[in-house]
């Protein structure tokens, strides 16, 4: 089933709970949580306290993405502050470390994901992959919303369905960047099964259709 994930990057800063009612009514599956420190991407944006505020007025699934350095040092932090699934990169510490912080993420009873970049090549998830709930894909180099879809990652999204088919059936395939009614297709047809999705809902002023643009047929 196609899960849409809108990304709270692009939406009213200075009224985010609405914002998250809002989606929630539009059929929206997750809240995407871009997590950035200015050291891992060229940009920061918010953190533990703002996730504590909306766990408080939201009751929907929390999918943090963290684009911060050696995120083992932060991933109980976002647990207990109330994320659902913790998503950290492969390129952001050493193995060790992020084996570390998938423990302590599952230890918490949360889900755990991986992350790789545009650059970074699909055997990278390799020792993740059967640990972890969900591998994400960036379709544009992480930092800011509002960028064109990579076309050619698409090959790298149907590398790893293939291995998770293989090793972790169960697994979700999520991508992120550029996501358009246009270009979901793409994704879908490659493997992907949860769509993040920032300028496409948030920049739309009918969170309701923009929602179910994205939730194609394939
Ligand atoms: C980029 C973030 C994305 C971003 C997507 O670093 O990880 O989640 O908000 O924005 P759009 O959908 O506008 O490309
Ligand atoms: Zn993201």
């Amino acid at each position: 089933m196609i899960k849409i994930a809108p990304s709270i990057l692009s939406a009213d800063f200075s009224r985010l709970g609405e914002e998250l009612a809002e989606i929630k009514t539009a059929g929206a599956d997750y809240v995407h949580f871009d997590v950035m420190d200015g050291i891992f991407v060229p940009n920061i944006s918010f953190g533990i306290p703002v996730l504590k505020s909306l766990r408080k007025c939201s009751d929907m699934f929390m999918d943090v993405h963290l684009m911060i350095d050696r995120p083992v040092r932060y991933v109980k932090a976002f647990c207990g502050a109330g994320a659902d699934l913790v998503n950290v990169h492969v390129e952001s510490d050493t193995q060790e470390n992020l084996l570390l912080a998938l423990e302590t993420i599952r230890a918490l009873g949360k889900k755990t994901a991986v992350t790789l970049k545009p650059g970074t090549p699909a055997s990278a998830a390799e020792p993740y992959l059967p640990l972890v709930d969900m591998v994400l894909i960036m379709t544009v180099e992480p930092g800011f919303g509002g960028q064109s879809f990579m076309h050619d990652q698409l090959d790298k999204i149907r590398q790893i369905r293939r291995r998770m088919d293989e090793i972790n059936p169960g697994c979700d395939l999520e991508v992120d960047g550029g996501i358009t009614p246009e270009t979901a297709p793409l994704a879908l047809e490659a493997g992907a099964n949860v769509l993040v999705a920032g300028s496409a809902v948030f920049g739309k002023p009918d969170r309701k259709a923009a929602v179910a643009a994205l939730r194609v047929e394939i």
